[in-house]
């Protein structure tokens, strides 16, 4: 008989609650998963935590869940973190190897909910170590997307799809055949700046820019959301996520954020999966998957919704997504790239030193330097797109100036 939903059979054949870990336990994906957890206290088991640097908001959530092992990146956090937990029994451990520690202590369920690149590292550990991994850092499958599925292929890891897109495509995948599949489509919002003009955007302003209309997210997925980036990344991530040819995977935007994905069969049916705008019910199908958990999500009105409209994004006034599409056709470390120069450039944008229309330019002119540098490959290890990813960095970051001069 299988155990009961959240439940896992130990060793022993008896059954126990399953355990998890979550990697960005403090941030926005980290929150959601946190609160389903809430709801089913005696079903999960809390292994590991880890943040970037906010020790106070860990130690609580490692205190509330009882998790036995607690890590922040920041070697400067740990003495918060060392205090927020004394008294408790709750391991403690600062800097980035203690983040990769965290993602390979033994869970049945690990989150990979790390904002950015500098997930990398910690995911593939995760991903190495076999279980599930619940896959939110999709900078980690742009990044080394090849490397992230050998390893989970080799490891035999169950990777589940965390982006409300993926997850939608992962379960309308389930009905059919993978050969009888003709091409899925991804939807987007299309941001705050879907109905901007070119020059409007231009002129777009940090505030606006982080006023997402159907989403609560954190900064920088918010940022890349209002450039259309967002959807280049999970274009990309897509590829490697359910191994289709980028022409095969389509992208439409639907400002109500409704229908998440979609899957056209060779019969021409066409399966959509729709649901509110909540990334709990995403987290908590990964959380229960194959089975399911309630997520306290408000339930689907599609009368109350009315209109699902539907249009092909502009590239011309959002040229970050044509760069993505470029980089995953190039291959050979293009993706790395162009995801390690959009990171500088939504930094140096939150940071008011880059306007808004500088962010794809930033992105385009690194990945124009780089190929006459012939600074790409295929990153072959995680060492590899590390040193990809710190190349493209710093050559982005020398083009700042002379980005910014153009944009600002
Ligand atoms: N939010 C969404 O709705 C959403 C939807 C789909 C996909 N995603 C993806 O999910 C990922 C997380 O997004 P988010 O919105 O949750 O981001 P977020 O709110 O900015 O949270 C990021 C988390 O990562 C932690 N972190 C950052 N650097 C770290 C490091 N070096 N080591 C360990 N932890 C580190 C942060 O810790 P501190 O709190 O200490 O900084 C925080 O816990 C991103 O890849 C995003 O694209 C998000």
């Amino acid at each position: 008989m299988s155990a009961p939903v959240g439940y896992a059979k130990n060793g022993r054949g008896e059954v126990a609650p399953r355990t998890v870990s979550i990697l960005g336990a403090t941030g926005s994906i980290g929150a959601s998963t946190a609160d389903l957890l809430r709801r089913r206290p005696d079903a999960y088991q809390v292994e590991a935590l880890c943040s970037h640097r906010n020790a106070d908001a860990l130690a609580r959530l490692a205190r509330e869940f009882g998790a036995r092992f607690a890590a922040v990146a920041d070697p400067a956090a740990y003495r918060a973190l060392k205090q927020g937990l004394s008294g408790s029994g709750i391991e403690a451990a600062a800097g980035a190897d203690s983040v990769v520690e965290a993602a390979q202590r033994p869970a049945d369920w690990v989150m990979a909910a790390i904002a950015g690149s500098t997930g990398l590292a910690p995911t593939l550990a995760a991903v190495e170590r076999g279980g599930t991994v619940a896959v939110a850092n999709k900078e980690c499958l742009v990044c080394a997307g090849m490397l992230f599925m050998s390893r989970a292929a080799q490891a035999g890891t169950t990777v589940l799809p965390v982006d409300s897109e993926h997850n939608a495509v992962f379960q309308a995948l389930a009905a059919g055949r993978r050969e009888d599949v003709r091409r899925i489509m991804i939807t987007a919002s299309g941001g705050p700046f879907r109905t901007w003009s070119k020059e409007q955007i231009r002129a777009a302003t940090v505030e606006q820019a982080l006023r997402h209309p159907n989403w609560s997210m954190g900064p920088k997925v918010t940022i890349d959301s209002a450039t259309l980036m967002n959807k280049g990344l999970e274009l990309i991530e897509a590829h490697h996520l359910f191994a289709m040819d980028q022409s095969a995977i389509g992208i439409l935007v639907h400002a109500q954020s409704i229908v998440h994905g979609l899957v056209e069969y060779i019969d021409g049916s066409v399966v959509a999966l729709m649901g509110s705008p909540d990334m709990r019910t995403p987290i908590a199908h990964c959380l229960a998957w194959p089975e399911r958990i309630e997520a306290p999500v408000k339930s689907l009105d599609l009368a109350e919704v009315g209109t699902l409209s539907f249009e092909a994004p502009d590239l011309e006034r959002f040229p970050a997504l044509k760069l993505a599409r470029e980089a995953l056709e190039a291959g050979n470390g293009a993706p790395t790239v162009l995801n390690a120069a959009n990171e500088i450039a939504v930094a140096e944008f939150i940071d008011r030193r880059l306007g808004f229309a500088g962010i794809p330019a930033l992105v385009e002119a690194t990945l124009n330097e780089a190929v006459r540098r012939g600074a790409m490959h295929e990153p072959a290890s995680v060492g590899d797109a590390i040193a990809i990813d710190h190349t493209a960095r710093r050559l982005a970051q020398s083009l700042v100036p002379e980005i910014a001069a153009k944009t600002l």
